[in-house]
Formats: structure tokens, C-alpha cells, sequence
């Protein structure tokens, strides 16, 4: 029978019990991962205990809460609390999401568990190195081509083709999507990924762009765009509401159309 291994130092391990909030009566467990590539240790979970009655309601308020008051080493990436930056984009209770639109309640455990977001390498704690998911990002030329000369205004759509963008343009690129796609993690380094391929489409339907004939010959790869089979998951996890396996099934059905 085939052994399956995690490799060297991957397991994680227990880790420190930090003391409970002196004096609180209402108090929220979290069940943290952490790793520092600079101490050579395993990663371990530590856990923490959250005085609600003297912190904001989501799960964001509660890092926040214990980096500055109890442990300020927990390294984790925020920026907007609002839900439009991406950056505290983890795996929350087992589901990629946004730390700051998902509150401590919504959470229905004794025990809130935190992981950064899964199959990226770490570079600390909850803080996953993003660099090939930005450069797939990259790779689908996310701007405007044209050949037409510019307009002396702007480029011009009509309310129509505009609409055709929602659903699209409100991606945040936190990688919740790829991060949760298996074939991605399987194929990582060929596969574009949800993120990239949702973004992808977003340019080929806008009505202003002139290269449409180029992106597709781009995708037009047994890995970049086929490598998804309609798993899912991307739609299920999406924190903002999208549905990039229907935006992949769209561009697969581009290709086919233009080849009969
Ligand atoms: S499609 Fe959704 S989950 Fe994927 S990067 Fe965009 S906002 Fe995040
Ligand atoms: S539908 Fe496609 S892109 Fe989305 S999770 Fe499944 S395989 Fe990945
Ligand atoms: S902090 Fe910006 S999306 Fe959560």
C-alpha cells in the first residue's frame, strides 16, 4: 500500500496556552497556527482567550484584540476592514474568507480556528506568499487593448455592455477562490487558477477591448484555462458573492464558438 508522508517540519505541533483576559465573563476561545521560518521549529497552534465585552464583533476585531494585548508577534495581513482590500483573506472553522466580514458569532464553535489560506507557502503565521498568484494575475494582462486610435473623452459603453462586467468587476483578488480549487493545488504552477481566469473573462466580454482573438490563443492551453473541472469550490468560498467556475465555463464555451 502507497505511504503518503508530510514532509519535513509540516506537522504542526502543540503550542503556547496564553492566560485567560483577568476579570472577563465573556470570553471566546481561538485556536491560532503559527510559523516562523526564522526559529527552524515546526509550526505549532497556539491558543488564545478574547474578552467579547471589550472587542469588536468580527473575527478581524479579534486578532487585532489579541495582537495588542496579548501576543503582539501574531503576524497577519489587513488593511481596509471593510471587506475591499482582500488582504486578511484565511481559513476560518475550515473555509476561506475575509477576516473582517466574518463575525465572531457567524463562527458557532467554542473554539474559533484560524489558518492561513491553504497549499501556499507560509512566509509567517497567517501570512501566505501571494507572488505567483499575482503573477498569474498578471499573465492575463488585466488592461485595456485596443487598436482603434484612443477617443479624445473616454472609451464609451452602453449601459448594457457595462452590466455585462457585474459579477466580474467586484473581484478583490484575495485568493480565497484559487487557494480553495484543487486542481489548482495540484497544478499550481500551470493552471491560471479561478482568480486569474474570472479576471481573464472580465476583459475578454468588455465591449471596449479589441485583443479578444489574443487573450483566447493565451488561455488556449491544456493547463492555463482546462485544468478546471467544475468542482466548485471557488463559487462556494467566494466572500464577495462570485461565481468564477460560470465565468470559466464561459470562457470555455468563447473557444469552442470561435472554432466552429
Ligand atoms: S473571485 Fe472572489 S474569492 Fe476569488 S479572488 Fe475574487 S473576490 Fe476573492
Ligand atoms: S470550478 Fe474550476 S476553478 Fe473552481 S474550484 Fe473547481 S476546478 Fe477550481
Ligand atoms: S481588511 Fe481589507 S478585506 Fe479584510
Amino acid at each position: 500500500m502507497a505511504q503518503f508522508n508530510l514532509p519535513k517540519g509540516s506537522q504542526y505541533t502543540e503550542g503556547k496556552t496564553w492566560p485567560k483576559p483577568v476579570g472577563a465573563k465573556n470570553v471566546q476561545e481561538f485556536r491560532i497556527y503559527r510559523w516562523n521560518q526564522d526559529d527552524g521549529a515546526n509550526p505549532r497552534i497556539d491558543t488564545y482567550y478574547v474578552d467579547r465585552d471589550d472587542c469588536g464583533p468580527m473575527v478581524l476585531d479579534a486578532l487585532l484584540w489579541i495582537k495588542n494585548k496579548v501576543d503582539a508577534t501574531l503576524t497577519f495581513r489587513r488593511s481596509c476592514r471593510e471587506g475591499i482590500c482582500g488582504s486578511c483573506a484565511m481559513n476560518i472553522m475550515g473555509q476561506n474568507t475575509l477576516a473582517c466580514t466574518l463575525g465572531i458569532d457567524d463562527c458557532k464553535s467554542n473554539q474559533v480556528k484560524i489558518y492561513p489560506l491553504p497549499h501556499m507557502p507560509v512566509l509567517k503565521d497567517l501570512v501566505p506568499d501571494l507572488t505567483s498568484f499575482f503573477a498569474q494575475h498578471a499573465a492575463i494582462e488585466p488592461w485595456l487593448q485596443t487598436e482603434t486610435p484612443s477617443p479624445e473623452k473616454e472609451w464609451q459603453q452602453t449601459p448594457e455592455d457595462r452590466a455585462r462586467l457585474d459579477g466580474l468587476y467586484e473581484c478583490i483578488l484575495c485568493a480565497c477562490c484559487t487557494t480553495s480549487c484543487p486542481s489548482y493545488w495540484w497544478n499550481g504552477d500551470r493552471f491560471l487558477g479561478p482568480a486569474a481566469l474570472l479576471q481573464a473573462y472580465r476583459w475578454l466580454i468588455d465591449s471596449r477591448d479589441e485583443h479578444t482573438g489574443e487573450r483566447l490563443d493565451s488561455l488556449h492551453d491544456p493547463f492555463r484555462l482546462y485544468r478546471c473541472h467544475t468542482i466548485m469550490n471557488c463559487a462556494n468560498t467566494c466572500p464577495k458573492g462570485l461565481n468564477p467556475a460560470k465565468a470559466i465555463a464561459e470562457i470555455k464555451k468563447m473557444m469552442v464558438a470561435r472554432e466552429v
